[in-house]
């Protein structure tokens, strides 16, 4: 149908004769010649009709955006003066002989340059909004990081492997989707979290080297980087230790950098612990851009009269914390009164502050609600601590660990993003030393940090039953820009420890042999030690296109009542349906309204 590319036509092609195809980007009307932007998958052309083609030129008038035209005539040099160096096919113009209109389009819900589209309209009309060269472009580069994902581990003696999707649960933590089964009425499969028992499976069946662009699938709260489905990188290796995958994994973003983005990935990147992570930056996934950090005054506040320092300052499970702005004595009261409010949704009681004119004067030198109750032992031990200099803010937590680490924390994200204090470039770390388990208070036991497969430190063994608190895990998670891109961990490949972390959350042995019984049997089966890791590739894909949800580097997302408006789904079934799985819908529970922002303008 055609002979070039829109997108391809250069100088070099000039005085030829072309035929081309493609949807009309725009059409102009410069009284007496239409001007048609055509646009195909490589770019975009202009093509130039005159009045002396005259069938074309009656054509070119009911011509509108998106319609779809094949057009033949010949490439010449755009006129002195009227060059478009905005354009790739800037310099150079197709001259229309023929044209003809393979098909027409409705008048768009919206334009393909309008930025502020509501995002319900964009993903019933998908179709229209991927033909965005942004869309396209993110959608490219995800096909380009998949490919190069696969060379390489292909190169390394990787096998890519797939495994079920209709399965039976997998506890990554979040709850699952449920498919009924038909043959087994009253069962139902569940849609993997992650192929993580699988995965291990195939090491212990002698696969030492597996992966797979994995979908997973979590029925959990939604935010811009979490989508109910997704798709992980998803590894698995048989004799290994932390360090050698940490290392393959590097090797691997250090190609992708290079040869998606031209950046070069750092010879070597931190590894933090945990505890380290949450005393300075309040988060197991800091941004290491932001140079903002937390400070520990806990032990420095224990004899303070203040009781909103002191009382946490000495409970166990509590920390009094600063957190000092350089140069932000100028933050207002409305201010500061927005950013109280910000973090009382973490549970901050307040958001006490200290203004820093003149630290030398001690006392004299600040300014602040807080002063008059503290002593100035305090006073010069905060400013000696945050080292503090005039024009500095300070902000302080006092609370349980979690509530504090939880609002200065995002605080520090906040301010880091508002002030425009966030050095630009790529700041990747590792975090390491991850407890093994936490303790949930309300339900009144301990859950996973990471997944019940995960290894504890061969130091922290002797401490599982009675020390369960201390127990640090041989998991691991990579962080890019305060984004975790990736987790995984060297895994329990001794049924002895496996069965003991399963006692130790509350799987009773029955339950364990019911849930887990065959992962149980191939480790009684000569599993060889073996670990890994999985990343997603959707965050990936829009740390590197520069996206700020993981929506704008999927084909066909959801929003985040997990409802897709371009098919509806999830549907309502036909009672027909239902009966052959034998399910009833209770009354209550008809489907609300899920269409709400995706009407047609
Ligand atoms: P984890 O649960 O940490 O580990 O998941 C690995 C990575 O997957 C990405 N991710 C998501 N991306 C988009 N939407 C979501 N809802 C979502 N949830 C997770 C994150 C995360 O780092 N089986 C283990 C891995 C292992 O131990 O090997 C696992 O799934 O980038
Ligand atoms: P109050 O004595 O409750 O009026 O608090 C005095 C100051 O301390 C106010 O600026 C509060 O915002 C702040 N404040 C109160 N509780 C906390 C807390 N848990 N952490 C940090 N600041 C607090």
């Amino acid at each position: 149908m055609r002979t070039h590319q829109c997108g391809a036509l250069t100088q070099a092609n000039v005085g030829e004769s072309v035929r081309i195809a493609g949807w009309v980007n725009t059409r102009r009307d410069h009284g007496g010649v239409v001007f048609i932007d055509l646009r195909d998958s490589s770019g975009v052309v202009q093509v130039v009709v005159n009045p002396e083609t005259e069938e074309c030129f009656r054509l070119a008038a009911d011509v509108r955006s998106e319609f779809v035209l094949q057009v033949s005539g010949t490439l010449q040099l755009r006129p002195e003066g009227t060059e478009n160096p905005a354009l790739a096919t800037g310099e150079v113009e197709v001259v229309v002989q023929s044209m003809s209109i393979l098909n027409k389009a409705l008048a768009l819900p919206f334009r393909l340059d309008e930025d502020d589209v509501n995002e319900p309209l964009r993903l019933k009309y998908r179709f229209i909004d991927l033909r965005r060269s942004r869309m396209q472009r993110n959608l490219r580069l995800r096909h380009s990081l998949v490919r190069l994902i696969r060379s390489f581990l292909d190169e390394r003696n990787f096998t890519e492997i797939e495994t079920p999707i209709l399965t039976r649960s997998t506890p990554e933590g979040a709850r699952d989707y449920l498919v009924p089964s038909r043959s087994n009425t009253g069962s139902f499969y569940a849609l993997p979290q992650s192929p993580q028992m699988f995965k291990q499976l195939l090491v212990i069946s002698g696969f030492e080297r597996y992966y797979q662009i994995a979908r997973c699938f979590r029925d959990e709260d939604l935010r811009a980087d979490r989508q109910p489905e997704f798709s992980q990188l998803d590894i698995e290796m048989a004799f290994i230790n932390e360090t050698d995958i940490m290392q393959l994994m590097e090797d691997l973003f250090r190609q992708l950098f290079q040869e998606l983005i031209d950046v070069r990935w750092p010879a070597q990147i931190p590894v933090l612990t945990y505890a380290e992570c949450m005393r300075r930056f309040g988060t197991d996934r800091p941004d290491l851009r932001n140079p903002l950090e937390l400070v520990e005054l806990s032990d420095a506040m224990v004899n303070e009269k203040f009781n909103v320092f002191k009382k946490p300052a000495r409970a166990a499970g509590c920390r009094v914390a600063a957190l000092r702005v350089p140069d932000a004595i100028r933050l207002t009261r409305l201010q500061i009164d927005n950013y109280t409010k910000y973090v009382s949704q973490f549970g901050a009681k307040g958001l006490a502050y200290i203004k820093v004119n003149d630290p030398s004067l001690g006392r004299e030198g600040l300014q602040s609600p807080i002063l008059k109750f503290l002593s100035d032992e305090s006073i010069n031990e905060i400013i000696h601590r945050c080292r503090a200099n005039s024009g500095d803010m300070i902000f302080f937590g006092a609370d349980l660990d979690k509530v504090v680490n939880d609002s200065l924390g995002a605080l520090r994200d906040q301010l880091g993003q508002e002030l425009g204090i966030l050095e630009t470039g790529w700041k990747p770390l590792w975090v390491i030393d991850f407890p093994l388990m936490e303790y949930d208070a309300k339900e009144r036991r301990w859950n996973s940090l990471h997944h019940p497969f995960t290894a504890p430190k061969a130091e922290s063994i002797h401490q599982l039953e009675h020390e369960t608190q201390n127990v640090r895990s041989r998991a691991y998670d990579l962080v890019l820009n305060g984004v975790e891109v990736g987790g995984g961990s060297i895994r329990n490949h001794q049924i002895e420890i496996q069965r003991k972390i399963f006692r130790l959350l509350g799987i009773s042995e029955e339950s364990m042999e019911m849930q887990f019984g065959f992962l149980l049997e191939a480790l009684r089966c000569g599993a060889p030690p073996h670990g890994g890791i999985a990343f997603g590739i959707d965050r990936i894909v829009a740390l590197l296109t520069g996206q700020t949800s993981i929506r704008d580097v999927i084909a066909f997302p959801k929003t985040h009542r997990a409802y897709c408006p371009l098919t509806d789904a999830p549907n309502e079934i036909s009672l027909e349906q239902l009966n052959e799985l034998a399910l009833r819908i209770r009354p209550s529970a008809q489907t609300k309204s899920k269409t709400q922002g995706a009407t047609r303008r």
